[in-house]
């Protein structure tokens, strides 16, 4: 049985994460000669749009936005010309697709479409208001990874549009990143209607993440690396600024979403294996199918940078790369203690903390570092299967078929 197929998860073969994809890109068509004719032609008002163009104190580099001035009449784009960092050409035009795993997981991500609203939570609501439908252990698992995720999805939005966005040079994956920031948009939204289904109280759960010590310390372990990049002085193209991208290439999508949402999956999956809080236990579900797509794009993005910029992947660096990595599982394995002091739901700690660490052997070994907790087992093996969408026949069954939105439109 296949530990992990989701997570395992390259659409394409061409993926970073199954090939060396560089060596297989095949160039595209040369440029037209009536584009170079045209080119010429045009010289000349293109000149006179300059002059009015240029009175802008625009500082953009050539070619690293998207927002550069239009080059009429430029050579056309070449498969070749396309770069997953510090690209030159021109990045407002899709195709010729270079990197097609990015494409790909653009293609699945919508054909998994969900909505927060469609999901069932009237039985939540009964178990939640029924003074003994829960432990206490239970309503604060609950709460507390209301608390962590409602901000942590933020987090993670405000990382991908204000920080990476800027910096990933290549039409198909800002595609792929364009989707993922609407899912995180989906993922906050999920947390907002959990919390207002079941009527708690908002300012306690959306304040969680400055008030309850171990959500502020994950919060504020990964803080740094988007604070560094949202710089709007920042730019890569330097060894060491390509590495400052790594870095938060790497807090982002190994740790904070390749590792510290697996306490809070976990416990509320769990719930909902038992019938409990089953509305927010499948909110949960679709959620992690997102998230293990994000972070395996995330992967690809890495080995991407890696294939195309091997210099940045100094020994020093990837050392530095194991130990964030190792300071995340730290973070996570207290935040598990901390949510589950006691073992409930078939879980405990020591469960939790040899899975905190398997998962983190295998965000290592995808990015190409050694494993660092040798023999680390998977102690929920129930989470694979969750994740393997292939496999999960039943999955869209629960599903409303009418889409609200739908159903709002009038015609008449
Ligand atoms: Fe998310
Ligand atoms: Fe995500």
């Amino acid at each position: 049985m296949s530990i992990i197929s989701w997570d395992d998860y390259a659409a394409d073969e061409a993926s970073p994460l199954t090939s060396t994809s560089a060596t297989k890109i095949k160039t595209a068509e040369p440029a037209v000669i009536a584009a170079a004719i045209a080119a010429a032609t045009i010289k000349s008002s293109v000149a006179k749009t300059e002059k009015k163009i240029n009175h802008s104190n625009a500082t953009f580099r050539v070619g690293v936005t998207g927002l550069e001035e239009l080059e009429v009449g430029a050579a056309r784009i070449q498969v070749d010309d396309k770069k997953i960092i510090n690209c030159r050409a021109d990045l407002n035009q899709l195709v010729p697709f270079k990197y097609k795993w990015a494409w790909q997981k653009y293609l699945d991500a919508c054909a998994n479409h969900w909505m927060p609203n469609e999901i069932n939570m009237t039985a939540d609501i009964a178990l939640w208001k029924d003074p003994e439908g829960l432990t206490d252990d239970e309503r604060m698992i609950i709460k507390r990874n209301m608390g962590f995720f409602s901000t942590a999805d933020s987090l993670v939005a405000n990382n991908l549009v204000l920080a990476v966005y800027r910096h990933i040079t290549n039409p198909e994956c800002r595609q792929y990143l364009l989707r993922q920031a609407f899912e995180e948009a989906l993922h906050t939204h999920a947390y907002q209607y959990v919390v207002e289904s079941l009527g708690m109280d908002e300012a306690e759960i959306f304040n969680m993440y400055r008030e309850q010590p171990m959500i502020a310390r994950k919060a504020e372990w990964a803080l740094p690396y988007t604070q560094s990049l949202g710089d709007p002085e920042f730019n890569t193209g330097t060894p060491e600024n390509d590495q400052r991208l790594l870095r938060d290439l790497i807090a982002f999508y190994c740790v904070m979403e390749g590792i510290f949402f697996y306490t809070g999956f976990t416990q509320i999956l769990s719930m909902g294996r038992r019938n409990k809080m089953s509305g927010t236990a499948e909110q949960l579900q679709y959620i992690l199918r997102d998230e293990s797509m994000h972070l395996n794009f995330g992967i690809d993005v890495i080995n991407q940078i890696k294939i195309e910029n091997p210099h940045v992947w100094t020994e020093k660096f990837q050392a530095e790369a194991i130990d964030i990595i190792r300071q995340g599982v730290t973070l996570e394995c207290q935040y598990a203690a901390d949510t589950m002091p006691t073992g409930i739901l078939g879980l405990n700690y020591p469960m939790l903390e040899e899975y905190i660490k398997f998962i983190a052997n295998r965000r290592l070994a995808q990015i190409g570092l050694p494993e660092q907790y040798l023999g680390a087992t998977n102690t929920v093996p129930w989470m694979s299967e969750i994740m393997d969408l292939k496999k999960e026949k039943n999955f869209f069954e629960t599903r409303v078929t009418e889409y609200q939105a739908g159903g709002t439109l009038a015609w008449d």
